[in-house]
């Protein structure tokens, strides 16, 4: 291993690793699907055991001599592809054992400040994490901004999303937007008076545009959807996620479509919903790291597990859970 590849591998601590892999339980060997490769944290514990087979999926492509060494070291038993997980149907096979989704940035992404994810950086705003159509440059320079403020409210939560979007509009009339820290400067100018102590002013717009530049919403739920097709029956979907629209969308995936699915009413006649099952009974539990985790990797804070073991239904499309979301996913197909 070179000195590069060490020091990205060792920037990134994998988040509940314990967990997901007692859920895995990847220890008889077994076919599995690394969804968010990252900086491989997973997939390394996994081939650790003997007739383990992993396909690995990252859309960056700064990760790939990662995966290059893995593949060298493991090449009947490990697979790399940079593509986007909603494409993950182009390359695995069917009757997967697990598939892991650990969803957000990782270590690796956010501490190259060069690639504008941070709001402590002065870089070109860029947040793209790879194989992407358009930069949060180009989204906040040519976006409406009642667009603007549609992404900045509803992927990020911010009630202030309409002043922000305002000054933006107001900003690059004069001059281009460029650097993370021409947005700070608007966002700190339009929230003056409502700073929190708990939370930089900055995270939720941030978080927006980082959602709407990579289109997180849209390749959770066509990822998890390709995915649960993808399981053999008894094989299991794992979702790491980091905030609330995340889990909403897994948590309403997994309660849905399982068997024990709650009705929307016992009046409700039953022949008038397509009942759709593709996952054995969902308990509605969700696995958050211990405190030891957190404090050894403050990232770590917000994470939530999820799981479902896939039945053994025969696959069909879950279109209840595009009908669902379809509003962030309009919000994320607007043009830029
Ligand atoms: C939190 S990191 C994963 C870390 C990994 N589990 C580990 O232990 O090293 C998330 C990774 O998923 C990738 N990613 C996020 N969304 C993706 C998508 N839609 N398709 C493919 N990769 C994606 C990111 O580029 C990032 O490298």
């Amino acid at each position: 291993m070179n000195n590069h590849t060490s020091s990205l591998e060792t920037s990134h601590f994998p988040v509940m690793l314990k967990e997901v892999l007692k859920i895995v339980s990847p220890f008889n060997g077994g076919k599995y699907i690394d969804c968010t490769f990252g900086a491989g944290g997973y997939s390394r514990e996994i081939l650790k055991i003997p007739n383990t087979n992993i396909t690995a999926i990252d859309r960056d492509n700064h990760i790939k001599s990662l995966a290059d060494e893995l593949e060298k070291k493991f090449p009947k038993r490990f697979r790399f592809y940079q593509i986007k997980f909603s494409q993950l149907d182009t390359v695995s096979s069917e009757d997967v054992d697990a598939i892991i989704f650990d969803l957000g940035l990782s270590s690796i992404q956010l501490n190259n400040l060069n690639r504008g994810f941070s709001f402590k950086s002065d870089k070109r705003l860029n947040m793209e994490m790879g194989l992407n159509k358009a930069s949060a440059l180009d989204a906040i320079n040519n976006l409406s901004e009642i667009d603007l403020k549609s992404v900045i409210k509803f992927l990020g939560d911010e009630k202030e999303a309409s002043k922000i979007a305002k000054n933006i509009v107001k900003s690059r009339n004069d001059k281009k937007i460029t650097k993370t820290s021409d947005l700070v400067k608007i966002i700190e100018k339009s929230k003056k008076k409502n700073f929190s102590k708990k939370i930089n002013p900055c995270t939720k717009t941030f978080q927006a545009l980082r959602i709407f530049v990579n289109k997180e919403i849209s390749e959770l739920i066509n990822g998890v959807i390709k995915a649960t097709k993808r399981l053999k029956p008894g094989g299991k979907i794992l979702v790491v996620t980091f905030h609330s629209i995340e889990d909403k969308i897994v948590k309403y995936f997994f309660n849905n479509f399982s068997k024990n699915r709650s009705r929307p009413s016992r009046y409700f006649p039953e022949n008038k919903i397509e009942e759709i099952t593709l996952f054995e009974e969902y308990r509605n539990k969700v696995l958050r790291p211990t405190k030891r985790e957190i404090d050894l990797n403050n990232r770590s804070r917000s994470a939530k597990l999820r799981y479902a073991t896939r039945s053994k239904s025969e696959f069909k499309y879950p279109q209840k859970l595009i009908d669902k979301f379809k509003n962030y996913l309009d919000l994320e197909s607007v043009n830029v």
